[in-house]
């Protein structure tokens, strides 16, 4: 196990349902997201040959995709301790200054939602990620001096759902870059099968299969329902996973066969019924279903355009026809 800090107020729990005891700890251990993991591997073995930290690493794409697990990987395979902080939760030039400070040799500093620190903190990043150092100012207007302090060398793992939210100066900065994609049911399942194992838990191939093609390609989505998938079967099926429990409580989490629920089917609903199909506007969107305009772009909208349920256009968002087919609305009457 890694050793990791949490820095300022922030915890891995709060917002990543992963616990520690399903988190791959190796990288041979995570599962897809090949083409990333087989480069950074190399990145890995070349900065160990040279003695050097790695360089350091941007990762982006939609919520749930394994970028927080990465981290935690990429400090296991360097032999390097991590410590963790969020962008909102940075709040100040000392905050950033204080954690910069703490950091040892070799450390990983990992950086989720990047994208969120507001950018005259991002500033202090540039000096130390460049230079190893960090630039402070002491004393008070009128008698200010400005200090430099070195640091030790350490690798930044930046996350986020947004890349084309980062300044170009930052995002220039990451000498690794890489987009995580979504999972394909064959990797969902094999992920699916790896808790199962971890926490124990007997689980059949058709149960599995169906899990995995319900996850919407992403495996914090699978562990989730897996996890209460495991509660029907526990208190009613003597704990074993099977098809028939799998496909009730699916059916009861309202979760349909792929992988939509609630809020997805509310939003399809408000394009066609509220807006005649579009285009339409994000911002309409989020208040006719009362979501974040956030939450429809980084969580809804990347797996419903993946699936080809919406289109966007220069003038919004498109239900297409396999939308309309999906709700069973025809597409002339309902014009
Ligand atoms: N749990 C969550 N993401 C995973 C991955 N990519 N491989 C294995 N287990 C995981």
């Amino acid at each position: 196990m890694n050793n990791e800090s949490v820095v300022g107020n922030y915890s891995l729990f709060d917002d990543n349902e992963i616990d520690n005891t399903i988190r791959p700890e190796t990288i041979d251990e995570y599962i897809g997201q090949t083409d990333v993991k087989e480069n950074i591997k190399v990145f890995i073995e070349a900065a160990k040959m040279r003695k050097e930290p790695l360089d350091h690493v941007l990762l982006y794409g939609p919520p749930g995709l394994g970028k927080t697990t990465l981290a935690f990987i990429i400090a296991h395979e360097m032999g390097t301790n991590i410590k963790t902080a969020s962008g909102p939760s940075i709040e100040k030039s000392g905050d950033l200054a204080a954690i910069l400070s703490s950091l040892e040799p070799g450390d990983v500093l990992f950086i989720d939602e990047i994208h969120r620190m507001p950018r005259y903190i991002e500033e202090i990043l540039y000096p130390a990620m460049e230079d190893f150092s960090l630039d402070i100012i002491i004393g008070s207007e009128g008698n200010s001096r400005n200090i430099r302090i070195d640091l030790p060398p350490f690798t930044l793992v930046g996350a986020t759902t947004r890349a084309g939210d980062l300044s170009s100066p930052l995002r220039d900065r990451f000498g690794i870059v890489s987009k995580l994609q979504f999972y394909t049911v064959s990797e969902l399942e094999s992920i699916i099968k790896r808790t199962a194992r971890v926490l124990n838990v007997q689980i059949e191939d058709d149960a599995a299969f169906e899990l995995a093609k319900r996850s919407r390609g992403t495996p914090r989505i699978a562990n989730r329902l897996f996890k209460r998938v495991r509660d029907f079967a526990l208190v009613k099926n003597n704990g074993i996973v099977n098809l028939d429990i799998t496909l009730e409580a699916l059916d009861r989490l309202k979760v349909d066969y792929l992988g939509l629920d609630n809020t997805d089917r509310e939003l399809l609903l408000a394009i066609i019924n509220k807006f005649n199909g579009g285009p339409v506007g994000v911002e309409a969107i989020a208040s006719s279903i009362g979501e974040e305009v956030t939450t429809i772009e980084d969580v809804c909208e990347p797996y419903l355009l993946q699936i080809g349920l919406i289109k966007r256009t220069s003038r919004g968002r498109v239900a297409t026809d396999k939308a309309y087919d999906l709700l069973g609305i025809d597409k002339k009457g309902s014009k």
